[in-house]
């Protein structure tokens, strides 16, 4: 695990953006795995100035979202369907038929969700996977106590991640819906590399266990620490809990160039 101590949210822009624009001009065709949230938004405002800088094309690009609350209506605004649009696809050159979500509003729900597994993997599997993490440690919506096998489905949402939502929601937790369809712990952990974004105090017990506590199904997260390829990319801020930062902060300053994304 890679864990990069970065002066703020202009680096971590540049470093994420980076990431993505480097993987489609390596691989035009690229699978995108993108993640709603407030954390991923300075890297895609980074990729669209760049894209409208002409500096990079996602033409042929496609793209899969983590996670989808269930039964919000269609045009509803937080829906993450429409969020990422806004946020970012609409933004870019993607082709909107290849950007997926689940289907919050499915009546088979099951179905909906093995759908959603068998879509991914008929793409080729998501080749960079961009992850927020709850500060109850939750990535995309598996909370606490989520099997670490776990693949696409239904989960309850913690009274904690209602209430940290709630900002979407007018300030109301109760307005946050109690269910999402989510991509599982198991499905995360098949993309071929994973960055994972955090900024902020309220953040930092959940990087303390993400990076350096056991793993376990209570700090969901935690199950990254088995995955080969993952940048944890944090301000000091959400750093602040880590035993080992001082090494962080030599390994990424003396990163040689050719390891660079
Ligand atoms: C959203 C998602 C969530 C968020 C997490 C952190 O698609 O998967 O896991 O990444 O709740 O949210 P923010 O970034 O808003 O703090």
């Amino acid at each position: 695990m890679e864990v990069i101590i970065t002066s703020g949210p202009d680096e971590i822009a540049q470093i994420g953006a980076d990431a993505f624009c480097h993987l489609v001009d390596r691989k035009p065709d690229a699978v995108l795995g993108l993640a709603t949230g407030s954390s991923p938004l300075t890297i895609y405002d980074e990729i669209v100035r760049r894209y409208e800088g002409g500096k990079v094309s996602f033409a042929g690009a496609s793209a899969f979202t983590l996670d989808e609350y269930v039964g919000l209506s269609a045009d509803h605004p937080q829906r993450y369907r429409n969020v990422i649009a806004a946020e970012l696809t609409d933004r870019i050159d993607i082709d909107p038929t290849r950007v997926h979500g689940p289907d919050g509003l499915a009546e088979d729900i099951p179905a909906a969700c093995a759908a959603y597994e068998a879509a991914i993997a008929e793409a080729g599997g998501v080749d960079l996977q961009i992850l927020g993490i709850g500060t109850d440690g939750h990535i995309a919506f598996n909370e606490p106590g989520s099997s670490l096998a776990s693949r696409t489905r239904i989960k309850t949402l913690t009274a904690q991640t209602r209430v940290d939502n709630a900002r979407f929601f007018g300030g109301d937790a109760e307005a946050v819906p109690q269910h999402c369809l989510t991509q599982g712990l198991a499905t995360i952990m098949e993309a071929r590399q994973l960055l994972l974004v955090a900024t902020g105090r309220a953040k930092s017990e959940a990087i303390h266990h993400l990076v350096e506590g056991a793993v376990s199904a209570m700090w969901p997260g935690t199950i990254l620490q088995h995955h080969p390829q993952v940048t944890v990319l944090i301000d000091s801020a959400a750093a602040s809990r880590l035993a080992l930062s001082d090494y962080y902060r030599e390994t990424y300053a003396s990163k040689p160039a050719w390891q660079h994304f």
